[in-house]
């Protein structure tokens, strides 16, 4: 496959992505929330959990792993990339390094991991990974950002992208705007805004091809802790008008992050955007909106994992629907059906 069809196949309508891209870090957290303890063997068992739910490609274009998992296998021995495949799910990889303080502006974060990035593009090619995902994060301070730390962000995002294409793997650009302050959904609007006009002029002056990319972004929401939360249709509205001021028609789609957002109210969100006629498809590429439920279900127990299955399936079913705008409060009872 071209650069081109993994990006269009990533977004295919009604279909979008599955983070399990958790680092080693990040999963312990999740796996305190159910009392399991963060061993390879646990981290194997709830992601295996995950990737064999029956049905899943039907949701699921693909599913971005970390290192460790697009190097182990399932439990029943195949490699979780080729089992993936087997479905026809795409196995994508997170290539970034985490986060540490911009020197200069250090209460903000920049991402790392662009040294020996050629390399290890090369490895996880042959791994079978098709598409990549690189993070930054904005932060928003007293009800704005820095620009310097914008641009470092949108720089090293545009050189991750360039490496990836040179490698046959269809980059994941995620500008992430984090939602845990306080801020109004103004400045997230205004901060969103900034920082997608400066990674779209680093992606064309370091030639990445468009057509090839899906890009990642947050959506316009306030502030965890801001009094006034706005209503799905103002994030909606919001969300919209900065993609459309900042996006390139070019660019095949979009698969938002959840961020932090209840898994309703993710879902009810991208719904109800996908009710417009748009110039580029309009997806998920939730973490802990697709799986928070599913976790709880499992809680780590073997016998539970039929249910944690159902859950998952559940949601991915229900973002599958909102990728078309037919969601629905009737649909989401399904599963207590
Ligand atoms: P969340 O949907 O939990 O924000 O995770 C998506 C992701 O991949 C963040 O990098």
């Amino acid at each position: 496959m071209t650069l081109d069809e993994i990006a269009r196949a990533m977004v295919a309508k009604g279909k979008g992505i599955l983070a399990a891209d958790e680092s080693t870090g990040t999963i312990a957290k999740r796996l305190e929330s159910i009392k399991v303890e963060n061993t390879e063997a646990n981290r194997q068992a709830y992601r295996d959990l995950l990737f064999t739910a029956a049905g899943g490609a039907k949701y699921v274009s693909g599913v971005i792993l970390y290192e460790e998992t697009l190097k182990q296998k399932a439990l029943n021995g195949t490699p979780f990339p080729k089992l993936l495949q087997d479905q026809g799910i795409l196995p994508g990889i997170k290539v970034d390094k985490g986060v540490k303080p911009l020197a200069g502006a250090a209460d903000y974060p920049i991402t790392e991991g662009l040294d020996g990035l050629r390399e290890r593009f090369a490895e996880y090619a042959k791994l079978g990974a098709k598409f990549a995902k690189w993070r930054a994060v904005i932060k928003i301070i007293n009800g704005t950002t820095s620009d310097a730390a914008i641009h470092a962000n949108a720089h090293a995002l545009a050189r991750y992208a360039a490496l990836s294409q040179e490698a046959g793997i269809v980059p994941i650009v995620e500008p992430e705007v984090l939602m845990d302050s306080d801020h109004s959904i103004e400045a997230c609007e205004d901060v969103t805004g900034r920082t997608l006009r400066d990674v779209f002029a680093e992606l064309a002056s370091q030639n990445v091809r468009l057509e090839g990319i899906v890009l990642k972004p947050n959506m316009i929401v306030s502030g965890e802790k801001n009094a006034r939360q706005a209503g799905i249709e103002e994030v909606a509205e919001r969300t919209l008008r900065v993609l459309k001021r900042h996006v390139p028609a070019a660019v095949p789609g979009i698969a938002f992050l959840s961020g932090g957002q209840s898994e309703e109210l993710a879902t009810a969100h991208l719904n109800a955007m996908n009710r417009n006629p748009l110039p580029w498809g309009l997806t998920f590429s939730y973490g802990r909106a697709l799986q928070h439920s599913a976790l709880q279900a499992w809680g780590g127990k073997t016998e539970n994992v039929a249910r944690a299955q159902k859950t998952y399936l559940h949601r991915a079913k229900m973002n599958s629907l909102a990728g078309t705008g037919q969601y629905s409060a009737a649909a989401e009872k399904e599963l207590a059906a």
